[in-house]
């Protein structure tokens, strides 16, 4: 019902007299102001004007599912939304939420986590309202071995959305992080529940960095409010990120890998560079040359011998 009532004070900008929302939405008039009280409560500024009704001034800056969910249009993506203030960590729940049967799609939101976790055991930053920190839940009907299409594909749906919402050009390193000006901006962790050749569900994990003081970000990384010089609408943002992963998700299913590959070698910084990739205690340098149809990156060694790697940290030498 909240979801209705914001759905008209955003399509007026003018007061709403609250007899004709109420008879609109077939609630008593005690009921519409119950509802107001709650999402007044929320921290949207909602004024009451006696005789002329209601208007909504302003929307506070959340990540609420009525907020997410409004005007979003997907078929599959996000149609179930968990939102909570803080989490340890997204992963954690939308995994215990994966093994309860979630639908294809769910999403998992926190405004902050204090458990948030990256690649190779390292932790996630995960300040409270400044960044976006998901993880959407998804029942691909695959193979364990193509999962990492699915992190190719989430860093390229996260390079258009950067470009579509805020007009700035990321870039992926390979695996899976995502640069501007050199500097991460976002990073991806996909976590899996399969048996050997099946894929029961898979867990998509993107923290992104959105309206972080530079003063409170390592030298390595970067936020969106740092590269544009001005805060950016985190629920826009994460709308288009949404409709981004739905469109990217079904090309894979309509044109297969290699559509998604084609998009990825676009955004890649790590194609064409010497590079030092760290996997399992060891490492390999060499020419990353390109990337094959199952997400591994193929490196032409100094010796001419080509060799394909799967994960691991990547270092950009020149
Ligand atoms: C990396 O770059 O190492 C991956 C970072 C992934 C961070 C996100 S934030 C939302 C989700 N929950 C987590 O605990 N981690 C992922």
């Amino acid at each position: 019902m909240k979801e209705r009532i914001l759905d008209y004070l955003k399509k007026e900008h003018e007061y709403l007299s609250g007899d004709e929302i109420a008879a609109r939405l077939g609630i008593s008039r005690q009921g519409l102001w119950k509802h107001i009280q709650d999402l007044k409560d929320l921290g949207y500024d909602i004024v009451a004007v006696p005789h002329l009704g209601y208007r909504l001034e302003s929307s506070p800056d959340r990540l609420f599912a009525l907020e997410i969910a409004h005007g979003l249009n997907t078929k599959f993506i996000a149609k179930k939304i968990h939102y909570f203030d803080y989490l340890a960590s997204t992963m954690d729940l939308a995994m215990q939420l994966g093994i309860q049967a979630a639908s294809h799609g769910t999403l998992v939101l926190a405004e902050s986590q204090t458990k948030g976790r990256g690649r190779l055991g390292r932790s996630w930053f995960s300040p409270k309202y400044k960044g976006i920190y998901l993880s959407l839940i998804l029942r691909p009907n695959i193979s364990p071995s193509d999962s990492p299409m699915l992190t190719l594909l989430s860093a390229v749906s996260i390079c258009e959305t950067i470009k579509n919402t805020v007009g700035l050009d990321a870039q992926i390193k390979w695996p899976n992080d995502v640069l501007i000006c050199n500097k991460k901006i976002s990073g991806i962790l996909t976590e899996m529940n399969a048996e050997v050749d099946k894929v029961n569900f898979v867990v998509i994990g993107i923290g992104l960095n959105v309206n972080n003081d530079k003063k409170s970000l390592i030298a390595q990384a970067t936020s969106l409010k740092e590269q544009a010089g001005q805060p950016i609408s985190r629920i826009l943002l994460l709308q288009e990120l949404l409709r981004r992963i739905e469109n990217n998700y079904s090309l894979l299913e309509d044109k297969g890998a290699q559509a998604i590959i084609d998009k990825w070698r676009n955004f890649s910084l790590t194609l064409g560079r010497r590079v030092k990739v760290y996997y399992q205690d060891k490492h390999i340098e060499g020419q990353a040359v390109d990337i094959d149809k199952d997400g591994g990156l193929l490196i032409r060694k100094d010796s001419g011998l080509m060799q394909k790697v799967f994960s691991g940290d990547t270092m950009h030498c020149r």
